[in-house]
């Protein structure tokens, strides 16, 4: 079984939904660089081993890096899982742990990179926004993608309610990116690209608003 490790900055919740799916991995860590950190105690409660790696304790993001990756490859991650942690991290790091390194991004990537996702959205008028699952390169919230989920904006949105409503689906398919990698049906082959052994074919079609 693969080894997993989880780094986190805050609330955690996806990394509980990766915690709470019963994957076929092990789940080895979840390693925060902030110490109040609320994801910490969900992965306490879930008998998971934590670490605190501050950035503040290092003079720059090489070394920040480097003491990181000592700690993940204590753990001897096969896999290791960006789940809202909120530092950039170094080629250095990004390219030590290539094809093995994913994220979860809250919009439908290459829309929307960076942070503030949703307000972004709703000031372009977008109808159709969502989330994705994506191997990590070393350009910010760009790598070769491995799931997405589309959800309507609706009238009425805040950047709180389209949040939320995208959260949802961020819980759905982080565990089956994970799942699929675990399981080595999916992979980055030798081009950079998204490899799959799989032959689902893709959900339903959105329209946003929905036809009369
Ligand atoms: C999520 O929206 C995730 O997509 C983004 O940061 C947020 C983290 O939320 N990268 P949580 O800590 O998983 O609750």
């Amino acid at each position: 079984m693969k080894r997993i490790v989880i780094l986190i900055s805050g609330r955690g919740s996806n990394m509980q939904a990766l915690l709470e799916a019963k994957l076929p991995c092990e789940i080895a860590a979840v390693i925060s660089n902030r110490a109040d950190a609320q994801g910490l105690a969900t992965a306490s409660a879930h008998g998971i081993a934590t670490a605190v790696v501050s950035h503040k304790d290092y003079a720059d993001r090489a070394s920040f890096d480097a003491a990181l990756a000592k700690i993940i490859d204590g753990y001897a991650a096969d896999i290791v899982v960006l789940a809202g942690f909120m530092r950039i991290l170094t080629d250095g790091f990004v390219e030590r742990y290539a094809g093995r390194l994913i994220n979860i991004h809250p919009s439908l990537l290459p829309a929307y990179p960076g942070i503030d996702t949703h307000e972004r959205a709703l000031q372009d008028g977008v109808k159709i926004h969502g989330c994705t699952v994506h191997f990590v390169t070393p350009t910010l919230d760009h790598g070769p993608i491995i799931i997405q989920a589309a959800v309507p904006v609706l009238r009425d949105d805040t950047p709180q309610s389209l949040s939320a409503r995208v959260l949802c689906e961020e819980h759905r398919i982080y565990p089956q990116a994970l799942r699929w990698l675990c399981l080595n049906q999916v992979w980055l082959d030798e081009h950079g690209r998204v490899a799959s052994d799989r032959l689902e074919q893709p959900g339903a079609p959105l329209l946003s608003p929905g036809l009369e």
